[in-house]
């Protein structure tokens, strides 16, 4: 009855140079197992180490130690493009090149696939209504023509364009007002697209984890604290720091997240 393994991290590692040469320790031999169809929410405060673990598993950085694992292959024997191809890649405040349109921005990975002019287009308005946004009103717009969260929405459908498996999103609703942030929110956990694929859902927002994520990863100092569904952190935080952050949370204090 257990999902496959789509991503699985065996005592991953990583040390940086800080500024003045001295080693920083981003991440210190992390364990870790995403099934296949999860959404799995990698939260904790700021510098723990949630970018840096999304950015081992796309290989835009190498571990220092330990390894990482994609359907059950090593990632460094994957070429990245490969690999990438396979892992759609959201970032705060949608990572759109402003010199594009929309439709160019979102149909880039089509284009370098070397899919055809008319196939690429259909894909783009396709996108643009799955992400509620009016491919006639939107297409020809410029990142700097839009909202944030209409930047943010651009940003996701242009992940999904070449329909991955994986999704890694790296606090994609962080930069938006309160109420932009819940409407996206409700938005993403009702997209159909979404409920068979992978996703990575790296947040310090423990509502938004709460909310979106079946597990939650909780990272202190590069270090993973709990690894556990919403409900158990909730009934069985791990320490007293957690069960403090917890407290914290509408959702577990009962509030509705509607
Ligand atoms: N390229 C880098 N060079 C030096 N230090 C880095 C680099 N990337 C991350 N770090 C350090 O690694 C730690 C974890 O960073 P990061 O993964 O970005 O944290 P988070 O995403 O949880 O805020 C921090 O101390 C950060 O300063
Ligand atoms: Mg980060």
């Amino acid at each position: 009855m257990n999902a496959p393994t789509a991503i699985r991290l065996e005592s991953v590692g990583r040390t940086f140079v800080g500024a003045h040469g001295q080693p920083v320790t981003a991440l210190a031999g992390l364990d870790l197992e995403i099934a296949v169809g999860q959404t799995v929410a990698l939260l904790g405060p700021s510098g723990c180490g949630k970018t840096t673990t999304l950015r081992l598993i796309n290989r835009l950085i190498e571990p220092t130690s330990g390894r990482v694992l994609v359907g059950g292959r090593d990632a460094a024997s994957i070429d990245p493009i490969e690999l990438r191809r396979g892992m759609g890649y959201v970032i705060q405040s949608g990572g759109l090149f402003p010199h594009m349109d929309v439709s160019a921005n979102i149909g880039l990975l089509c284009e370098l696939e070397g899919h055809e002019r008319a196939r690429i287009d259909a894909r783009v308005d396709e996108l643009l209504e799955l992400v509620r946004l009016d491919p006639a009103s939107y297409r020809h717009r410029y990142p700097g023509e839009l909202s944030g969260g209409q930047r943010q929405r651009v940003g996701v459908a242009r992940a999904l364009a070449l329909d991955p498996p994986v999704l890694l999103m790296d606090e994609p609703f962080g930069a938006l007002d309160p109420i932009t942030r819940g409407e996206l929110q409700r938005d993403f956990k009702a997209l159909e697209a979404l409920v068979d694929k992978t996703i990575v859902l790296v947040t310090h927002d423990l509502d938004e984890a709460f909310l979106l994520a079946d597990r939650i990863a909780v990272l202190r100092r590069g270090e993973l604290l709990q690894f556990a569904t919403p409900q158990e952190l909730i009934d069985r935080p791990a320490d007293p720091w957690l069960a403090r952050f917890v407290a914290g949370s509408r959702i577990a204090a009962g509030g509705s997240d509607a």
